[in-house]
Order: structure tokens, then sequence, then C-alpha cells
């Protein structure tokens, strides 16, 4: 492990400067304007390096697409290799590789027996909603507070939101729709009805008061860390999904294809009508896949044009994501599970590490993690919901932690409760040397 204390931004500053001049705050998404502001300029396997040649191992991976690690070499000679027999985009009919990745989601993934490929998380989850609203016929949805669905006005609300703006617990009942973006009609304010995570009795109550369409949840809660669910809790879900007719949809753009090839449903045992992937799912490339039962997604091709539920893209399955998703998913599925394997132990390593290290330093926190995705919290107990973690998180703890391990050529992502992503490519010795500097950081920081 090199030691060297990764201060020097030099070369960042000035290619910031410079972009900040053409676009907007200098970057392209906002989430990812985060101090210290570092330009990264090129990724291998765990690691990134910065422009100005420090090294890092990675564990924001992008927002966790990277799941094999960065440039794995397999997909990326899949992506060549597409690329060299100019396999373009045609925009007219299918193509064979469509149909292949197609074929392999729908053999290995019970969820699926029919997809559908985009581009974005955020475009495959808005096409659920779309979905779910034109197969049941109602307007009301019903969102999970802390959890991230994508940016479009349904979704994009309650994500982070401060106690003090979204009040106190109520249990059974909705928060307000606190809007996560300028911009956003206010009709969304009575459509979309907020709860919390873990709390079947406000499902309950929604459902009572409202003609709902669909619940959409993150089956574990990966953008405030990992909030996972309580026993019984996915198959209360469904349970209600049955009972009062909405479509249940699982958004496994985080979770899916990390945690099992079968997503988290899998793992739960708990069928979801649609199910939405991306991210892990083509190791960095942007593609997205919708699926679910084949009676929702024919209304993608309903024979009654009323009916019909638009789904267009220009580039929707482009070959090179394509290409790249099928390559994952083959290699996801060589030698036995090696890939889960190999990241369980690493993962169980960093959790057992991480714990001792805290223990040695007597702080109130506690390791959530499920496989490859860890989030240390400093409170007592793993959240069971945004209010929980709100109320307790120590939050500036967190972030100074984040910088500090940053400092020292560990990239946790600098946002308190980010999903820290293993990769396939991370070794043991990187998880021993991301514990060393974990204790270094947090003994400076502890003071
Ligand atoms: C659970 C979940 N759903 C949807 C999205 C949106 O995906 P995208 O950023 O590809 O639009 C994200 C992105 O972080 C996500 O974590």
């Amino acid at each position: 492990m090199e030691t060297v204390i990764q201060a020097a931004h030099a070369k960042s500053s000035e290619i910031l400067n410079h972009n900040r001049k053409f676009i907007p705050g200098g970057v392209v998404s906002v989430n990812r304007a985060v101090q210290p502001e570092i330009v990264f300029v090129k990724g291998q396997g765990a690691y990134i390096w910065d422009a100005d040649g420090n090294r890092y191992i990675d564990y924001h991976a992008a927002f966790a697409p990277h799941f094999l690690g960065h440039n794995d070499p397999y997909v990326t000679d899949a992506v060549i290799a597409v690329l060299r027999r100019s396999a373009s985009l045609y925009g007219s009919g299918t193509t064979e590789l469509e149909g292949q990745l197609a074929e392999l989601i729908c053999r290995h993934i019970s969820a699926v027996e029919s997809v559908q490929f985009l581009n974005t998380g955020s475009e495959a989850t808005y096409q659920a909603i779309r979905l779910a609203r034109a197969v049941t016929g109602r307007d009301h949805i019903i969102v999970v507070q802390g959890g991230y669905n994508g940016w479009h006005d349904d979704v994009a609300c309650n994500l982070m939101t401060p106690l003090d703006v979204v009040g106190q617990r109520v249990s059974p009942g909705e928060y307000p729709f606190i809007p996560i973006s300028a911009g956003i009609p206010s009709e969304h304010r009575d459509l979309v009805h907020p709860i919390n995570f873990n709390d079947l009795e406000s499902v309950d109550y929604v459902c009572q008061k409202y003609p709902v369409a669909a619940l959409i949840t993150e089956p574990i809660l990966q953008n405030i860390g990992i909030v996972k669910p309580e026993a019984g809790y996915l198959q209360g879900l469904r349970r209600l999904a049955d009972r009062f007719g909405f479509i249940l949809i699982f958004d496994e753009v985080k979770t899916g294809f990390r945690h099992s090839l079968g997503g988290y449903a899998k793992i739960a045992g708990v069928i979801p009508d649609l199910i939405v992937f991306g991210k892990a799912m083509a190791n960095g490339y942007p593609i997205a896949a919708l699926g679910g039962k084949k009676e929702l997604m024919e209304w993608f091709v309903h024979p009654d044009p009323s009916k019909r539920v638009l789904l267009a893209g220009t580039y929707n399955a482009h070959p090179v994501p394509t290409a790249a998703a099928i390559a994952t998913i083959e290699r996801l599925l060589m030698n036995e599970g090696e890939v889960y394997r190999h990241i369980e132990a690493l993962g169980q390593e960093m959790q057992e590490g991480l714990e001792r290290i805290l223990r040695s330093l007597s702080l109130e926190a506690v390791v959530a993690r499920q496989g490859s995705a860890f989030c240390i919290y400093f409170m007592d107990h793993c959240p069971k919901d945004w209010h929980d973690l709100a109320a307790h998180h120590d939050v500036r703890f967190d972030e100074s932690l984040r910088r500090k391990v940053i400092e020292l050529g560990i990239y946790f992502f600098p946002l308190a409760t980010k999903q820290c992503s293993i990769s396939f490519a991370h070794t043991r010795e990187d998880i021993e040397a991301t514990l060393d500097q974990v204790s270094c950081a947090l003994k400076l920081i502890s003071g």
C-alpha cells in the first residue's frame, strides 16, 4: 500500500476550473459535486487515479455499477469485439444481441418473464410506473422515504429530507411529498404518497384512502447506506399488492446482480410484478432493464392503441452496453458463482475488520452490510428506516471519516451514508490496506 497522503489536487483544480466555464457547476450530475474536488482520469480493477497521479482504492464504484471492477478485461474484450465486427445502432427492428441479453435475463431471473431495455435506471423506473398506471387505470403511487428511484417527477422526493421538514414519525400514515428538485408540478403532491420503509401498516393506510397504482421500492434502501427489510416485510408488500390490486415494483437498480443474479427478490423469495435493473448489470456501461410478468409487459405492444404504453428510445439496447451486459452476466455465471463467493468473503472480512476497529476505539457505531455493499452508521443500531437514521446517525462524523480516508488513498464517497461497494477486482490485500487506513483516519478524527 502506498502511504502517500493524497493532498495535492492542482491538476484536478485546473480541469474543474476550465469545465466550470462551460458546464454549470463544472459537473454533469449535481450529485457528483462533492468535497474534496478531485478529477479522476483512470480506473482499473479496484483502483482509480486522479489527474495529479494519486491512486485510490475505490469503494464508490461510480455509485455502484463497477461490480467486477473498473474496465474488467472480459467485459472490455466483449465491447471491443462488438465494435470490431462493426455492430452498430440501427433503430429498426430487433437485433440478435438484444435477444441474447433478454434470454439470459429471463432464464436466470425468476421475477422476469419478459423484458425491455432502456439506458438508465431513471428511464426504467419511469416506464415501470407508467405501465402500472396504464394497467390499473389508477394514478396514485406509494414511494418509500430514503429510497431513490431516479430523477423524474414522481419519485424525486423524500430522499434525505431533514426531519424538521418532513415531520415526526407517523404510523400508520403518510408524509408530505417533499421534492428534491424545483420544477415538479404541484399535482405530484396529491398523487405520490411517501411512507417509511418497513412500515406495512402505512401501506395499508394509504391503500384504504386512495386508488393506488403502484408501490415502488428498493428491496434494501441502498441510497442511504444499507437499510434492510425486516423479516416478513417484503412478503407483506406482496400480500398487500395482491389484496389492493396495486403493482409491486422492486427497484433493483442497485441491488440487482450485485447481491445475486436473481436480484434481492431471489434472496427474499418474493416475486414482484415488475422489476428494474441497471448499474451492475453491465459493469459500468449505460443500460437498464425493466422486466416482470408477461401479461403486464405485453401492454407495451397492446393491440388496442388507447391502452398501449409508449416505450421508446433512440439508444435503447445500443450494441456496446448490450454486449457489456451479456459479458457481465456470463462472467457472473462462470465457475459456479466464483464472483459472489469472492466478494462475500471480502465483504465479511471488511465487516469483521471494521467492527474490530470501532470496538477497539470504543466508538458507538455499527456496520451494515449485504454481500459487497456496506456502510458504517455512527449510532448504536442499524437503522430500520429514514426517521430512525436521521434521528440517530452522526452525519458530521461520517463525513469527516470519508474525507480523511480519501486523504489516505481510500475512496469512500464523501457524502454521509453513501454505500461503499466492493468489487470482484478487490483483493484481501486491498481490504487489509483499507482497514489500516480507516483505523488511522478514525484515530485522527476522534482525536
Ligand atoms: C435504486 C436506484 N434506482 C434508480 C436509480 C436511477 O438510475 P440512473 O442514475 O441510472 O438513472 C438509481 C441511481 O442511483 C438508484 O440507486
